[in-house]
């Protein structure tokens, strides 16, 4: 297995970027029937190198530039067997890996400004983190109305509970909004300025609106780094709408908490961070963890453990901290009751590379975003249409364009396509300010200037291929 993994990593750069699953092994796969016999080991991981190996979504590749799809650090990988070797539960218990988690976390936690008040714990994703910081954040609004939710839910009152998300905050909220019995309806969507970044003003007015009418604001989440663009919200501005109405500050650091925890340029945001209520941020994007690993940070312990604690009798814990049961368990501080060993694969990788390490390879991966979005500027049939921390958004605009938007919208969805299917290349589509756009996420310290380049040649040749460039 160890060869075949350093087969597979090694012959990524070589291989088609993405090619799509072949139709007729996907059927195989759709009708071959529950193995009854079982095989040897061999037979059963040639069938993985034959049918499985070769069809990777792309990730990993030094020219796949889509999503926020990083490749795994090989540490990351070979953590991943240890700690399914270990296989512990880490629901909770004194045990290795129950510790190490809490180490993993109170070094985001300095490193984030979070004190010694705060819980966090490792999650599935972002979304899992988003969707636990605003479980707290729900908790904290019901009761403050004096209403149980956690007894009643959200049944039996005529109050609205509502979210606040910018334009460009991620679908996750929206998803949680639901799950918890807010409602995407009672989302509020909040208008970004020319940077695609949250306005406070707008924020405020909103707010103060609602209360007036007797809403519930129960939380604000702000990004530090949207997905589309890259975008940091004005945390700080953000930070003192939420003091004024008390309203909990939720920052989905997802993508770009990495940056900002580590890069200089962005003291400020850091420095914001200190003030926000609960943050999420993903391992498994921008520090190179192989999926899967979130983290979610809440600063006041006390309202989380309130928020999701349902311990049998045989479970509770907190008699002896350094008897059997341990600290308090993190199953007491989020929804799942058997956790895996994630922390394993970050704290190796922590350890490995260190803060400094990270901050290399991130500023590497911006590097190489801003040599994308500078070949985008000196194209002429190329527009740039946003470019924030590793992420560029452009879009093909032949030279003396006579199409309409639709049509522009049109070539460039063709252009995508015909490049994802090509092999030489991958990006993801997005819109920007309601145009179709292609977006490259650059999170992988092993693609290169070159690598930027030819991702970008790539384009203009399926452009020019596609009807000459003009839009039909
Ligand atoms: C900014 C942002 N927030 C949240 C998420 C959701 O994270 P996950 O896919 O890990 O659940 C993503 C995923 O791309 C993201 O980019």
């Amino acid at each position: 297995m160890v060869d075949i993994v350093a087969d597979y990593l090694s012959g990524l750069p070589q291989r088609a970027v993405f090619q799509p699953y072949p139709a007729e092994q996907a059927r195989a796969l759709a009708t071959e029937p529950i193995p009854t016999g079982g095989a040897p080991v061999d037979a059963v991981l040639k069938d993985f190198v034959e049918r499985v190996a070769p069809y990777p979504f792309g990730n990993g590749h030094p020219r796949f530039y889509a999503w926020v799809n990083s490749p795994p650090h090989p540490l990351g990988v070979f953590a991943e067997a240890l700690a399914a070797a270990m296989n512990p539960s880490v629901a909770g218990g004194n045990h290795a890996a129950v510790h190490i988690e809490h180490q993993v976390v109170r070094w985001f936690a300095d490193l984030a400004g979070f004190g010694d008040e705060s819980m966090g714990l490792l999650t599935s994703g972002g979304s899992m983190a988003t969707l636990t910081a605003l479980t707290v954040a729900r908790h904290r609004a019901a009761r403050r109305a004096d209403i149980d939710v956690r007894a009643d839910g959200l049944q039996g009152h005529a109050r609205r509970f509502l979210l606040y998300l910018g334009t460009e905050g991620h679908g996750s909220a929206r998803k949680a909004a639901e799950l918890l019995g807010i409602g995407s309806a009672n989302v509020r969507t909040i208008a970004s300025n020319d940077g695609h970044r949250l306005r406070p003003d707008a924020l405020r007015d909103q707010i103060v609106r609602d209360r007036a009418n007797g809403h519930i604001p129960v939380a604000v989440m702000a990004s530090a780094g949207t997905v589309n663009t890259g975008a940091i919200d004005p945390l700080d501005a953000i930070a003192d709408v939420c003091a004024e109405h008390g309203v909990w500050l939720h920052v989905d650091g997802s993508y770009g908490a990495p940056a900002v925890l580590l890069l200089d340029e962005h003291r400020a945001t850091k420095t914001a961070l200190a003030r926000v209520d609960s943050l999420a941020m993903d391992p498994h994007k921008w520090l190179y963890a192989p999926v899967d690993a979130g983290l979610v940070l809440v600063r006041d312990r006390h309202l989380a453990r309130d928020a999701f604690s349902l311990v049998p009798p045989y479970l509770r814990t907190d008699d002896d901290p350094d008897g059997v049961s341990g600290p308090v368990w993190f199953s007491e501080y989020g929804f799942d009751q058997t956790r895996p060993f994630r922390a394993l694969k970050v704290w190796l990788l922590l350890k490995h590379l260190g803060t400094t390490g990270y901050r290399d390879l991130i500023a590497h991966d911006i590097a190489t975003a801003n040599r994308l979005a500078s070949g985008v500027r000196a194209a002429p049939d190329l527009q740039l249409l946003a470019n924030g921390l590793s992420v560029v958004c452009f879009r093909c605009r032949p030279v003396d364009c006579a199409g309409d938007d639709q049509a522009l919208d049109e070539l460039n969805r063709e252009v995508l396509n015909a490049v994802q299917l090509g092999g030489r290349a991958f990006l993801a589509g997005t819109t920007v300010n309601g145009a179709f756009a292609l977006r490259a996420c650059v999170v992988n310290p092993g693609s290169s200037a070159a690598d930027a380049d030819a991702v970008l040649a790539e384009v203009r040749a399926t452009l020019s291929r596609l009807g000459g460039g003009q839009p039909r």
